[in-house]
């Protein structure tokens, strides 16, 4: 049996994923490195630390499954976004690089709005948000001269791991797509923009496709690792393009509701550029010639874990959550907006804070546990109202991963939120799944992803809306959509 393997080069993990010709998977390992906050909204991470992740998974899975040493056909990468690589002549990382969780750059941002807004919108379909890496890069060129004046080429995470591995340099377009720098129906670095901030093109990497083939594995590295074949590399893509494929997202009429520290609803968008005016992300899928848009809710996951951290340290997750069927729909008329570190989808606006609405005497922990689950769905809605509304989507399925999709009553919400038909997945794998699936489809074992998905992706359970429930949902989330209003002048600076 012949193998790939799928890398995901997360935020505070790297993940392999050993995945058989027909789609069995037959390990997963991951090694942890720390994300580093310099400074108050820093977030950093050393480059170094993911090239010794990528040693350990790699070590660890020939370790385990001898056999995959002349075995292994592929490779591919899934990465975190935005974050910034600066790497110098001899393609040695300058300085550290600035993650999409960092939030140091909201001067830049207001910069880039004032200078190029509305043809930053036209040109890269979105608009310019901290997490973003063109930010990033400005912020750069302002405070750290020195290090400017060594850049040779930028990249991103995964981009670099390609470079690490091949020795040649390149950036597929879903990433591409998140610097705020392509011309995205153009598949094209965009001179207008560069030229606008003084960013010399040279410094872009060459452009390529997901499934192109980037070069093979080093012989040196090879060697290190105990690989006794060659293997091809192929380029990989963002981590939620991969999470869209490696959950079988690949109809316009099915959505993705991920709910991890963030949240994400995404939506496949087939080859036709829509016009969402920026309010959602829309970015170049590893799909070749094809877009996915997406609205992002900073802190879905993130605001259950704090409620938990600060209200019911001892529980765990499944205590928290187990009982909450007996609080009726809608908590008991207290609502809750996910708002703790501002927020980019439906609103983007960074001062913003969460809030609890209508606190009763009789409301109990369990209510405000249900308050918060509802309030992330509600928000995750938010994002899919706008496909809606703009393009006219229909999701008659939506497929569940992360968080949102480990209990049950969460499910059944989101079926009735949502008011759609909600699958979950069998083995959860996605963003390493879709990087195994960019490897399989590189390699040319399946003509395409649908395919491919055919063998790798496999459902499990399904939770269908219930009209009764649908109906009392949708009341409570015109109130839930009055909050933001209601509270937004109270964090205004100025
Ligand atoms: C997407 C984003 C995050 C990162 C996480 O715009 O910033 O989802 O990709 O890895």
């Amino acid at each position: 049996m012949k193998y790939v393997l799928g890398l995901d080069l997360g935020t505070s993990s790297l993940k392999g994923l050993l995945v058989s010709k027909n789609g069995e998977v037959v390990i997963s390992c991951s090694s942890d490195y720390p994300v580093l906050y310099p400074e108050l909204g820093f977030s950093e991470q050393d480059p170094r630390e993911w090239i010794y992740a990528v040693k350990t998974v790699i070590k660890q899975i020939l370790t385990e499954v001898p056999f995959a040493k002349n075995n292994i056909e592929a490779i591919s990468f899934s990465g975190q976004m935005h974050s910034l690589v600066l790497i110098d002549d001899a393609g040695v990382p300058i300085r550290n690089a600035i993650l999409w969780n960092d939030v140091r750059t909201t001067k830049e941002c207001a910069y880039i709005t004032e200078k190029i807004g509305e043809d930053l919108i036209k040109v890269t379909k979105n608009r310019a948000l901290e997490g973003f890496t063109l930010p990033k890069i400005l912020w750069i060129m302002q405070n750290e001269r020195d290090v400017w004046k060594k850049v040779h080429h930028f990249l991103l995470p995964k981009d670099y791991l390609g470079f690490w591995f091949t020795g040649n340099k390149q950036m597929e377009f879903s990433d591409a797509a998140g610097t705020l720098l392509l011309d995205i129906e153009k598949k094209a670095w965009s001179s207008h923009i560069l030229k606008a901030f003084n960013i010399p093109e040279n410094i872009c990497p060459k452009l390529v496709n997901s499934t192109d083939k980037i070069g093979t594995v080093r012989k040196e590295i090879a060697n290190e690792l105990g690989i006794e074949t060659e293997v091809a590399v192929y380029a990989g893509g963002a981590d939620n393009a991969c999470a869209a494929i490696g959950s079988g997202i690949a109809r316009e009429d099915t959505g993705l509701s991920s709910i991890g520290t963030s949240g994400v609803f995404l939506s496949y968008e087939g080859n036709s550029v829509k016009d969402y005016k920026g309010t959602l992300h829309f970015f170049n899928h590893v799909v070749k010639d094809c877009y996915y848009s997406m609205g992002v809710t900073l802190s879905a996951g993130n605001s259950l874990s704090w409620f938990k951290k600060t209200f019911a340290e001892k529980l765990n997750f499944e205590e928290l959550l187990d009982d909450i069927d007996r609080i009726e729909i809608g908590s008991n008329n207290l609502l809750f907006t996910p708002y703790l570190l501002g927020e980019r989808t439906p609103y983007a606006d960074s001062q913003i804070r969460g809030s609890f609405v209508g606190i009763d005497v009789n409301h109990t922990k369990l209510h405000f546990t249900r308050a918060i689950l509802e309030g992330i769905t509600f928000s995750l809605k938010d994002s899919m109202k706008i496909m809606q509304n703009n393009a006219g989507k229909q999701f008659k399925r939506i497929v569940s991963i992360g968080g949102g999709a480990r209990n049950r009553h969460w499910l059944q919400m989101q079926a009735d939120i949502f008011d759609s038909t909600i699958l979950t997945l069998k083995a959860e794998q996605c963003p390493s799944l879709g990087a195994a699936m960019i490897a399989a489809v590189g390699k040319g074992w399946y003509e395409d992803f649908k395919s491919c998905a055919d063998k790798f992706v496999i459902f499990d359970n399904t939770f269908y809306p219930v009209q009764k429930h649908v109906e009392k949902y949708k009341k409570n989330y015109e109130l839930y959509k009055r909050v933001y209003p209601a509270t937004k002048s109270i964090y205004m600076t100025n």
